[in-house]
């Protein structure tokens, strides 16, 4: 079984480039969760405060072949974004151990993390966050690094200590 897996959604591309530098960075396969059709700004706003769970296409290796998934996704209405929403309904019973990441404009990553808790029954084994603008000027690339190295096989989960302000372990 390999260790660790990198599955992003991305709407207008940030959470692709996150999640594109941390595998690069560390070797790592990596997936996508992706929209069957082309969504428009009200479906992602209606996806979110109705909290639904729209039909998605998934391109990547099998998340039940990995000991740990590290999800990269965007906030939407301070909520999960709808297709990663499904993606983890669909695929929870093979996610023990989950990372998240969170691209976020300003603020709302911490109600991301509860409902990934939510969703999945348990905690995120790590968590971050990172404002699109740091991470477009490159100003997050460091902690974001530091954060994938910290990332441990189970065996050896340790807590986060020493990583940027933006993470944290759960
Ligand atoms: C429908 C929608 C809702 C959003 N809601 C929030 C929000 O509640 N808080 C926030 O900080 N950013 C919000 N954003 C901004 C995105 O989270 C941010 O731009 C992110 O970096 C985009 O990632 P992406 O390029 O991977 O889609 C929202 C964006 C969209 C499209």
């Amino acid at each position: 079984m390999d260790s660790m897996l990198v599955v992003c959604y991305s709407y207008t591309g940030t959470a692709r480039r996150v999640a594109q530098l941390l595998a690069s960075h560390r070797g790592w396969p990596l997936g996508e969760v992706i929209d069957p059709q082309p969504r428009g700004l009200l479906r992602c706003v209606l996806d979110s405060v109705l909290r639904r769970h729209p039909p998605v296409t998934y391109r990547g290796p099998d998340p039940g072949d990995f000991r740990c998934v590290v999800l990269v996704a965007p906030v939407w209405i301070g909520r999960l974004p709808g297709p990663m929403r499904s993606f983890l309904v669909q695929h929870r019973q093979h996610l023990h151990r989950v990372a998240v990441i969170v691209a976020q404009h300003a603020s709302g990553a911490d109600k991301v993390f509860a409902e990934v808790t939510r969703i999945l029954g348990h905690a995120p084994i790590a968590k971050a966050a990172f404002l699109q603008r740091e991470i477009e000027d490159g100003s997050a690339t460091g902690a974001l690094l530091a954060f994938g190295n910290a990332l441990q096989p189970p065996s050896a989960v340790r807590p986060l200590q020493g990583v940027p302000r933006t993470a944290s372990a759960a």
